[in-house]
């Protein structure tokens, strides 16, 4: 029989050692709903971090799945795919960008824009050129984005890192400006960094970015595979700060749990790549890219976006709520369905009293608890995860 254990000590035996899991395998779920295998039922604030904005099992996902598998699963990026081409047109629609590359995650979605902007540079003949990222940002593993990755914990154990990358500091622009040089061609940068802590771009920070890139003709790259997809009540984030990039990275909501990645640019700057510069087996397969186009139509035609926001508005003032008065909460920040409380201590004790009383969250760093509920979920829903975190905050103060 299937239970908890059963899988744990199989997957303890055969897979490598790369997470630091909890004692839990999810087996099922269904909206804002899972079940492990012990039959236990839990209310998923996490959405499989980042990624089933629309909840589990969401039924015209299924459709569009189901559909496309009876039809071509697979076919050579050699031949045209006619969902592919559809889910380029629709991203170009509504980012207001041009072209489209498909990839299958995040970090490979970044790979692609930092080889984009390489070979842009050395095609108007500066070629190396140096790219400017963020303290505190997460851009991936593979290394190039882990290179990127502003967080020298993920670096320890994998250098030679790649060559050409500056840290600035998050939300300070003369940080960005001491490391310009003539060398320089590109920022990239996270519009609200996820995995650094949930910290919001300051308005007048992506602003001074975009002004500071048309001044020194560089080109303005966002990471929006976390934020983007509709998780902060807009499409894309950058559409809160009032600004245009000239590339942007998208995955994890992207195919509301069918993995895809994707770098969509500006016509000028994709068109430095020509056949035979960037590939991927997989990247933009009919499956993946039936499904995200019915995640962009349900996103931007079903009132999506507006509980995004609600519920957005509604978590952050239960939560400052919930969390007044305690000694031990520095912070409450977010945007749309995107939360974090940043607290004194550790919250890995915090989760994990939550993960026992049936509620998923997940944590940002050490210090920073993460809410990312599906954009569905229901206020009900909200107040239901709200009743177990106040039990849960209360046992934790008494430990
Ligand atoms: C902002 C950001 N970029 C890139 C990545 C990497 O994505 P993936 O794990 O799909 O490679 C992540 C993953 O958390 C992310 O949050």
């Amino acid at each position: 029989m299937i239970s908890n254990e059963a899988v744990i000590q199989k997957g303890q035996q055969y897979v490598m050692n790369t997470y630091g899991r909890f004692p839990v395998a999810l087996v099922q779920g269904k909206g804002a709903r899972v079940w492990d295998a012990d039959g236990k039922e839990y209310l998923d604030l996490t959405s499989g971090l980042a990624v089933c904005g629309l909840g589990h099992a969401h039924a015209e996902l299924l459709e569009a799945l189901h559909k496309q598998a009876e039809t071509l699963w697979h076919c050579s990026n050699l031949y045209w795919i006619e969902p592919q081409v559809e889910l380029a047109a629709k991203l170009c629609q509504y980012s207001g960008l041009d072209k489209a590359f498909f990839a299958n995650s995040g970090a490979e979605a970044n790979e692609a824009a930092i080889k984009l902007v390489r070979k842009y540079w050395s095609r108007q003949g500066k070629p190396g050129c140096e790219i400017i990222v963020f303290n505190n940002s997460f851009h991936g593993r593979t290394l190039g984005a882990l290179t990127a990755t502003g967080q020298e914990k993920y670096h320890r154990g994998f250098t030679p890192l790649v060559p050409g990358f500056k840290y600035a500091d998050f939300n300070d622009l003369d940080s960005v400006k001491a490391l310009l040089g003539d060398n320089t061609g590109a920022i990239i940068v996270e519009p609200v960094q996820g995995e650094g802590g949930v910290n919001p771009a300051d308005p007048g920070f992506m602003k001074g970015l975009r002004e500071l890139c048309d001044r020194h003709g560089l080109l303005l790259v966002l990471d929006e595979v976390q934020c983007g997809m509709g998780r902060t009540g807009q499409v894309f984030a950058y559409q809160h700060y009032g600004i245009e990039p000239d590339a942007v990275t998208l995955a994890k909501s992207l195919g509301g749990g069918f993995p895809i990645g994707a770098l969509l640019a500006r016509e000028e700057v994709a068109r430095a790549f020509a056949p035979g510069d960037h590939a991927s087996t997989f990247g933009g397969n009919p499956l993946a890219c039936a499904v995200a186009g019915r995640v962009i139509d349900i996103i931007v035609n079903s009132g999506v976006l507006e509980n995004v926001a609600r519920m957005g508005g509604y978590l952050h003032q239960q939560v400052t709520a919930l969390v007044a008065g305690r000694d031990d909460v520095v912070q409450v920040r977010g945007l749309g369905l995107m939360l974090g409380v940043e607290f004194t201590r550790e919250v890995k004790p915090l989760v994990d009293l939550c993960l026992q009383k049936g509620l998923l969250l997940i944590s940002a760093g050490p210090r920073v608890l993460r809410f990312l509920p599906p954009y569905t979920i229901t206020g009900e829903e909200l107040d239901a995860a709200l009743d177990i975190l106040k039990t849960a905050l209360k046992e934790w103060a008494n430990e």
